[in-house]
């Protein structure tokens, strides 16, 4: 078969026999063969047969065994390069759930840019995102493959929880700083699958070859950013919304950077493969309404023994995740390292339904531009937003996933031809916010408000 021949499949799930991919290939049905959606032939992928049999079946019941017979299962193995191109050519999107991303990633990014297949994947791994970028980008600009990473819970509330906030900050006034303060909520523990725990220690062993990466590549644009830098605080009290945060150390300020870098070079966000001309006029009218900000994250909590909670957790995976007999022993017993935060069974169902997130953006800013340009101006203006959703990892996430990918089958024309990008660049000025609100999370106005001096 070759790259130009017809795609039998719109849609691949790698990996679907994971906890997360299943998932995924659960609230993927739903779009599955329904006339108003661009969904009309899925297959799923992996290299145990049989598992992946068994995940059809749960993720089809209580439909008839035809809806079953309708999705073939192909056997493709991440360490099998001729398995994943034979894969590839066979459809026009791949969605990846096989993680830890930096050991199978890279081969699966790869067969994808080689045969111009598009690529979407959940990692929320630093180390793998930039890598990917730096080594597929303009081949995937070649080939016409668009790679976007991290289309999860990592990191499209954040990406477009920032932009939303961003947007609120009208006519002269600008924003300096937005904090994204992210808190878990459940009636039961808040529990993660294995796989998350293993992708998270391995990127703590990745931080070197991280550094490097950064060192070595070509400067980048920095967004303008009007107002000093703000002062990194590592824990934070925020009276507003009564939560206490402490800095997370996750991909979604890197990404929200990396949308505004690429912003700052293409002001009208990326032109599409194909645009109309009422795409590039909303694409425009979108992109001019975001003004660019310092942004981070901190993982909060009303109580400060849970903040000192989560940085014991912090320094726990840090300290052991840095030599490999940590990592071992970190990887051996999941379950007593993570304070019961991640298990090898991963959560139940229960667990699962109880669990829900809320993400609060606090930007802080300027009523007029003159003031910020002012020296030591003060921030004169608060503008506080909400992303809230289910559960992060097997709820939001599938979601996420499914909707990032219906957007692109939906809409490629007016997606860059291909290349390595953020969510943030490729579906901000897309319907994928109003996607995911029509879906289960919601994007608000909390309060707009003068800072006193
Ligand atoms: N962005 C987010 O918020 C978010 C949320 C959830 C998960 N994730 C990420 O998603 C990834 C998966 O997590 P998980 O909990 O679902 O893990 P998991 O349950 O261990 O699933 C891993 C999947 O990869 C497959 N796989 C492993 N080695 C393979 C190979 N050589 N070739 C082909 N397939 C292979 C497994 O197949 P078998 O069934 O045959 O073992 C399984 O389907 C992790 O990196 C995690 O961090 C991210």
């Amino acid at each position: 078969m070759s790259v130009s021949a017809p795609r039998i499949y719109d849609i691949v799930i790698l990996g679907a026999s994971g906890f997360t991919g299943k998932h995924v290939l659960k609230q993927l049905l739903k779009f599955f063969n329904n006339p108003s959606s661009p969904l009309n032939s899925i297959a799923i992928a992996g290299r145990n047969p049989s598992k992946l049999t068994q995940t059809l079946h749960w993720a089809t019941r209580p439909d008839p065994p035809s809806t079953t017979a309708s999705i073939p299962i192909i056997a493709a193995d991440t360490a099998d390069p001729h398995s994943l191109r034979s894969l590839c050519l066979q459809t026009r999107l791949l969605l990846n759930c096989v993680g830890p991303f930096r050991r199978h990633g890279e081969p699966v990014v790869s067969a994808c840019v080689e045969t111009g297949c598009d690529y979407l994947d959940i990692t929320g791994e630093p180390e793998f995102m930039e890598r990917v970028e730096e080594r597929y980008h303009e081949k995937g600009v070649k080939m016409g493959s668009l790679v976007v990473c991290a289309c999860g819970f990592d990191s499209v509330p954040a990406e477009l929880g920032f932009l939303f906030n961003s947007r609120q900050w009208v006519g002269n006034e600008v924003p300096n700083r937005v904090e994204g303060f992210l808190s878990v909520e459940s009636e039961k523990r808040v529990v993660g699958n294995f796989g998350t725990f293993e992708s998270a220690v391995i990127a703590v062993s990745d931080v070197k070859k991280l550094r490097e990466i950064r060192r070595t590549r070509p400067v980048r644009s920095r967004p303008v950013i009007p107002g000093p830098p703000p002062k990194g605080e590592i824990i934070e009290h925020q009276k507003k919304i009564g939560l206490w945060g402490v800095t997370l150390p996750s991909a979604d300020a890197t990404l929200v950077g990396r949308t505004l870098s690429i912003l700052s070079e293409n002001p009208h966000g990326l032109p599409g493969l194909n645009d109309s001309a009422d795409a590039v006029e909303k694409r425009k009218a979108f992109w001019s309404s975001v003004k660019p900000a310092h942004f981070g994250v901190k993982i909060s909590s009303k109580s400060l023994i849970t903040i000192f909670g989560y940085i014991t957790l912090g320094l726990i995976i840090g300290l052991l995740g840095s030599t490999s007999f940590g990592r071992k022993l970190l990887l051996k017993y999941p379950s007593i390292f993570s304070l019961g935060g991640f298990r090898k069974t991963g959560p139940s169902e229960e667990e699962v339904k109880s669990a829900s997130f809320k993400m609060w953006f606090v930007g802080h800013g300027y009523s007029n531009e003159s003031l910020a340009a002012e020296v030591n101006a003060k921030p004169d203006t608060e503008i506080v937003t909400r992303v809230m959703g289910p559960e992060m990892g097997y709820v939001t996430t599938p979601i996420i996933m499914v909707q990032c990918a219906l957007v692109l089958l939906s809409q490629r024309e007016n997606l860059p031809k291909g290349g390595v990008y953020t969510p943030g660049i490729v579906f901000g000025a897309t319907d994928l916010q109003h996607r995911l609100q029509q879906n289960g999370m919601s994007f608000d106005v909390i309060s707009k408000s003068s800072l006193s001096s």
